[in-house]
């Protein structure tokens, strides 16, 4: 077997189940607040056009998808980010979510040829960016993101040696575990750094959609750089999981120039992971209508403001700018706190430091919990309720 597999490191909900091993508790009764998975019930419009297409099932979807499914993507990419020119046939490109894309993406991209091939990550992240790295045989280098800084990753401090070394630095806006939106102005910053030093700039966007109704959007890597141009370092993942709610079809797309399309095109179709004609059809629909993206977020609205209002013992608690998380500074150790929470309540939360690694002497998700604002209204007032007691008494 490859090598590689022995430094691939459990999941965070390994640990978690570990942690939570000893305590007793009726699973029918749980309320699990640790998962990123929605729970809003997906656009009926695109289940009926699976079941109305699901004859095509028989048929060999292609790597690159279907015309209609690229358009939409660039259509919805125009009025989301307000972008000109994008081309359908050479700067997108269907993946089988964003997980799946961005892993094999970082399979396909990095050299070994070249000396001390790095990734540069953010910290907390998202577990599947670092195997990635490890699998494609790659270095890592962790860039904190902290609560003094509003867990503005801190790429200002990224040493010379490591930027000249990196093949590629990933940004996940907003943040799974922070909420933390990257702006315009750190998008020019790090695609400045991208031109002079060589590398891409991977942008994993899969919650762009999910932020306060009343607010103005995140804005997207895309909205700092131009993808038509050849030399473009951008290359930018969408997903229909949060969007839509639709995690189990398993849809979304890249974006990038039209030379790192054609590579991992062929890539792709080695790779063999394609979207079925119906899910072709019905993420086409997800990505041309918006009014149940609108709806989704008012949803999301309420759940904050149960959310936020249960946590009336939490000083200063305030929903984060984008994505479906609360990162809740806990006033103990985050371990403690999870498996203190479970114990009394029979609620499970995630404790930070599994999201995170300790780099410059700190952990950066020590003393934090990720809370999935997913469930609906009963749950999120009766587990967050649970949150704020067991926050008064540790
Ligand atoms: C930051 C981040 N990126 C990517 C994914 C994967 O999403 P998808 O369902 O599009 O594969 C997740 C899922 O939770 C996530 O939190």
């Amino acid at each position: 077997m490859n090598k590689n597999l022995d430094s691939l490191t459990e999941y965070p909900f390994y640990f978690l189940r570990e942690l939570l091993s000893t305590v007793e508790n009726n699973p029918e009764e749980t309320l699990g607040l640790h998962i990123g998975e929605p729970k809003n019930i997906p656009p009926k419009e695109a289940l009926n056009l699976l079941n109305k297409h699901s004859d095509l099932y028989s048929k060999y979807p292609t790597s690159k998808g279907e015309y209609f499914l690229r358009e939409s993507y660039c259509n919805w990419l125009k009025s989301r980010f307000g972008i000109k020119s994008i081309d359908s046939d050479k700067n997108v490109l269907p993946i089988s979510g964003s997980r799946e894309g961005i892993f094999s993406f970082i399979q396909a991209t990095i050299d070994t040829s070249k000396k001390n091939p790095t990734v540069i990550i953010p910290n907390p992240f998202y577990k599947i960016y670092e195997g990635a790295a490890t699998m494609a045989d790659a270095s890592t280098y962790y860039v904190n993101s902290l609560e003094e800084n509003n867990f503005k990753p801190n790429f200002k401090d990224i040493p010379e040696n490591v930027l000249k070394d990196c093949q590629l630095l990933i940004l996940c806006s907003p943040s799974n575990p922070t909420g933390y939106c990257i702006d315009k102005d750190e998008y020019l910053y790090l695609l400045n750094l991208a031109e002079r030093y060589d590398f891409l700039v991977c942008s994993d966007e899969c919650y762009t959609d999910i932020y306060e109704s009343s607010h103005a959007s995140p804005p997207g890597l895309l909205e700092s750089c131009d993808i038509t141009e050849n030399n473009s370092k951008a290359v930018v993942f969408h997903s229909l999981s949060k969007r839509s709610n639709l995690a189990g079809l398993r849809s979304g797309f890249i974006t990038a120039n039209e030379s790192i399309i054609n590579d991992l095109l062929l890539y792709r179709t080695y790779h063999g992971v394609t979207l079925s004609l119906p899910t072709q059809m019905a993420s086409s629909w997800a990505w041309d209508d918006s009014s149940h993206v609108e709806k989704n977020r008012r949803d999301y609205d309420k759940k904050y403001e149960i959310a936020i209002s249960a946590l009336q013992d939490v000083p200063k608690i305030m929903r984060p700018p984008g994505g479906f998380y609360i990162w809740l500074k806990v006033p103990s150790d985050d371990q403690l706190f999870a498996k203190r929470l479970y114990e009394e309540s029979n609620v499970i939360v995630l404790p930070g430091s599994y999201l995170a690694i300790e780099n410059e002497r700190v952990n950066p998700g020590k003393g934090f919990v990720r809370i999935a604002i997913v469930h609906e209204a009963e749950i999120i007032e009766q587990a967050l309720t649970a949150v704020n007691q067991t926050y008064t008494k540790v």
